[in-house]
């Protein structure tokens, strides 16, 4: 794709057609016309009077960016997440009849769920990952907490430490030697101590979910992108490097996280942080809503469950198609919270985006009888297998594997699988959306072995397949980047993120 810089773009054009700025060309695609890119373009010429570059939502409100210091939504770093203003802003464009309720079926740390009650509509959200729901206990609380019990316990962990605890950090494999001893034995004196508190449930959930923030930054371990980073002061990088260099093999470099905090520095900065939140959220009460849930589980398997024609709207974000696995970068909280071997089934469980993900079709198919929905899950297939610009992929994917330009087989899988499950979620939002309902999707496009695949042009023809009319794709100034491998060999090729927009029809 060429992108044209109009002399006024950005001045006086907040909003602007991607077509005034861009011209179709070969290659735009598929890397070196390696493969046929016709059914993309075909989407790229269908969409082009929706697809909106708008400087209304930038990177900032489509990232976690703005949430690290915004009242309640800091509470639990979740990098993942969108920001509350996208959420504020999607909901006064959506215009919600008051009272209106608004799903989102991948919460993850519940930003659309905390803002739509903020904002005084009901929310139902989905999630499947024990950090995120225990952030929402806390965070949901937040109007009903006692300030002055939570002041008691601020002033407790300043003058006193927890002695010694007989408890030891239940590790997983990959989280061994994360913390210092000192930091370990500090952790986990702090968890028996507040279980044995005097205090009311919502103060120990409160302690729980704070413990459970603090744990990467008192640890060896930076969460950086789709990686675990480690200190390379961390025993495990420590022997690593020994045997390494053994081998007669250059030391790995790990990160320097500089001095950790103790435990009860982090802690109290925390209840610093949260009292004040509190203080001021509670001045401010939000009318009251009368419906606000999260569902602890897996959405391919609770929205086929979900009444039909109940949501006014939807505000989300699935995992994008980029192989990141949420358990491996959460691993140091999941295992705080005791997930030990269940961490392989979560990470099963989780919308196809990694090549670890066993197809799940089987199981789903199998789910859709139990519930005498049969029909949806045939039609639903039918969907996908009839997407030529899917099936395009498919192929132009098998090519680039035939050609060696795809590191890892299993992306092929991947992405056929992202897509289906997809659908599913797409049909199934479209069966408990009300008529009128909008739906709005963040997410990003990837390119693999030089095939750029158009995740907001795709979804948007499979939204409309299940019924959506779609109504915007707008997309963010900012374009992505490709990883340094993917730019030597395929050259640079700046990725739309992207916000798509449908509605139910009335
Ligand atoms: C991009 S994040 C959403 C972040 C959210 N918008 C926020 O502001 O925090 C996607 C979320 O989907 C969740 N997820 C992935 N697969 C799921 C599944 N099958 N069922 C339920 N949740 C799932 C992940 O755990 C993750 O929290």
């Amino acid at each position: 794709m060429q992108q044209l810089t109009m002399p006024f773009a950005g001045i006086h054009a907040a909003t602007k057609p991607i077509s005034t700025i861009t011209m179709l060309d070969a290659g735009l695609f598929s890397h070196g016309e390696v493969y046929n890119e016709a059914a993309r373009l075909a989407l790229e010429r269908r969409y082009e009077d929706i697809l909106e570059e708008t400087s209304k939502f930038s990177r900032k409100t489509v990232s976690f960016q703005t949430n690290k210091v915004k009242t309640l939504h800091s509470w639990f770093k979740y990098r993942e997440g969108f920001s509350a203003e996208l959420v504020e802003l999607l909901l006064s464009e959506f215009d919600l009849p008051s009272g209106g309720t608004v799903l989102d079926p991948f919460a993850g740390s519940c930003t659309t769920l905390l803002q739509s009650k903020i904002m005084g509509y009901s929310a139902v959200g989905i999630e499947l990952l024990p950090h995120c729901h225990l952030a929402w206990q806390a965070k949901s609380r937040a109007f009903e907490y006692n300030l002055e019990e939570l002041k008691e316990i601020r002033a407790l962990v300043k003058e006193t430490a927890p002695s010694k605890s007989g408890l030891s950090f239940p590790h997983i494999k990959i989280t061994e030697t994360a913390f210092p001893d000192e930091v370990e034995n500090e952790i986990t004196a702090y968890t028996e101590w507040f279980d044995t508190l005097d205090n009311s449930e919502n103060a120990l959930i409160l302690c729980k979910m704070l413990l459970m923030s603090v744990l990467e930054d008192v640890s060896y371990t930076r969460k950086d992108g789709q990686y675990l980073r480690w200190d390379s002061r961390a025993e495990k990088i420590i022997e690593r490097n020994q045997i390494r260099v053994a081998q007669g093999k250059k030391p790995f470099k790990g990160i320097y996280k500089g001095q950790l905090p103790t435990v009860r520095n982090a802690l109290i900065w925390k209840l610093d942080t949260v009292i004040q939140d509190i203080a001021t959220l509670q001045q401010q009460p939000p009318v009251h809503s009368h419906e606000q849930l999260l569902i602890e589980g897996n959405t391919l398997w609770e929205l086929p469950k979900l009444a039909a024609n109940h949501f006014d709207a939807v505000i989300t974000s699935p995992p994008y198609a980029n192989r990141y696995d949420y358990t491996r970068t959460y691993a140091l909280e999941l295992a705080y919270l005791n997930i030990g071997q269940d961490i392989f089934d979560l990470r099963q469980s989780m919308l196809s985006c990694t090549v670890e993900n066993k197809p799940k079709n089987g199981k789903l198919k199998q789910h859709y009888a139990d519930i005498n929905a049969s029909n949806r899950y045939d039609k639903t297939i039918e969907i996908v297998k009839n997407n030529a610009a899917l099936q395009e992929i498919n192929r132009a994917l098998e090519r680039r594997n035939e050609r060696g330009e795809i590191n890892n087989r299993s992306i092929l899988r991947m992405i056929d699988q992202y897509f289906t499950e997809l659908t599913l979620i797409y049909m199934e939002l479209y069966r408990v959306c009300k008529a009128g309902a909008r739906v709005a999707f963040v997410n990003d496009n990837v390119r693999y072995g030089g095939e750029v695949i158009p995740v907001d042009l795709i979804s948007t023809s499979l939204a409309e397949s299940v019924g959506f009319e779609p109504v915007k794709i707008y997309v963010i100034p900012q374009r992505k980047g490709n990883s340094s491998q993917q730019m030597k060999r395929f050259g640079r090729r700046p990725l739309r993120k992207s916000i798509t927009i449908w509605q139910k029809p009335l």
